[in-house]
């Protein structure tokens, strides 16, 4: 209890449950952060806030199309006014558009890039001033291990995590003057709706651990990529800044 104790967050694509933003939020609210959940879906982030408030937790829940600069803007002033201050940032939401180069369109392309990479230049550029006023602070960003070695249909959503690893890394650098520390989480093949919907699996076990080549031999579990961010939020891992985390069953050893 309490690693993340006085902490504000803010979690974004925290609506899907299962999802690793919902379990996230969840999460840090259990560990004594004050969070702010946002997403498209309002009414599946105001679940989310429901039941972190169920739970004896605070949080606030935000509508937010994170390709949005100006509504960046706003829910930082919106998660400030109501908690004081920002702590953490969690650049969560994202979407997967799968398919082979030639049968992906420009337009694909783009709102992929726009949805996973874009976002997260717009929301650390809104979080940095209000995470400098606090002292420091903390940005995790969701990468993937597409975003580390090449899979098929992975093109467009691999360069697009790719630039989220290497980001992550350039803003370490520039703002560690700054005490902002800022890292990426690269997950496997992790139990969420996206993940439902990518392979078409009604549950875990209906995924194929050989196919996707996991030692561990199993699916992972949204709490596992959860745990590794509450790590990154919480003062435990304050000299740890530039890093990627993979936290894939050994995927990406092979
Ligand atoms: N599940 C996995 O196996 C896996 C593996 C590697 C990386 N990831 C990454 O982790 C993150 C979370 O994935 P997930 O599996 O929980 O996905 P999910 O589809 O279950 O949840 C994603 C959430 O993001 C929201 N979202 C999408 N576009 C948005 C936008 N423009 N503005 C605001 N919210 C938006 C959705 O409404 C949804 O609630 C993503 O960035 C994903 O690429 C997931």
């Amino acid at each position: 209890m309490g690693r993340v104790e006085g902490k504000v967050a803010i979690v974004t694509g925290a609506a899907s449950n299962p999802g690793l933003g919902y379990v996230t939020a969840m999460t840090l609210a259990r560990e004594g952060a004050k969070v702010v959940v946002t997403d498209l879906d309002l009414s599946g982030a105001e679940a989310c806030a429901a039941a972190i408030r169920d739970a004896g937790g605070e949080a606030l829940a935000l509508a937010q199309d994170v390709t949005e600069e100006k509504r960046w803007q706003e829910v930082i002033a919106e998660t400030t006014a109501a908690f004081g201050k920002l702590d953490v940032l969690v650049n969560n939401a994202g979407i997967a558009i799968l398919a082979p180069i030639e049968e992906l369109s420009l337009a694909q392309w783009n709102k992929q890039i726009e949805v996973n990479l874009t976002s997260v230049f717009l929301g650390c550029k809104a979080a940095i001033p209000a995470l400098r006023a606090a002292g420091g602070g903390s940005i995790v960003n969701l990468s993937s291990v597409a975003g580390l070695v090449g899979l098929p249909t992975c093109s467009a959503y691999g360069a697009s995590k790719g630039g989220v690893r290497i980001m992550s890394k350039s803003l370490a650098v520039e703002l560690g003057k700054d005490n902002i520390r800022c890292n990426s989480v690269h997950p496997g093949v992790i139990w969420t709706n996206m993940q439902a919907a990518a392979t078409g699996a009604s549950d875990p076990s209906g995924v194929d651990a050989g196919v996707s080549r996991i030692p561990l031999g199993r699916v992972g579990k949204a709490e596992d990529i959860a745990n590794c961010v509450l790590y990154l939020a919480s003062d435990e891992s304050n000299y740890v800044t530039g890093t990627e985390f993979t936290v894939d069953a050994g995927m990406t050893a092979q």
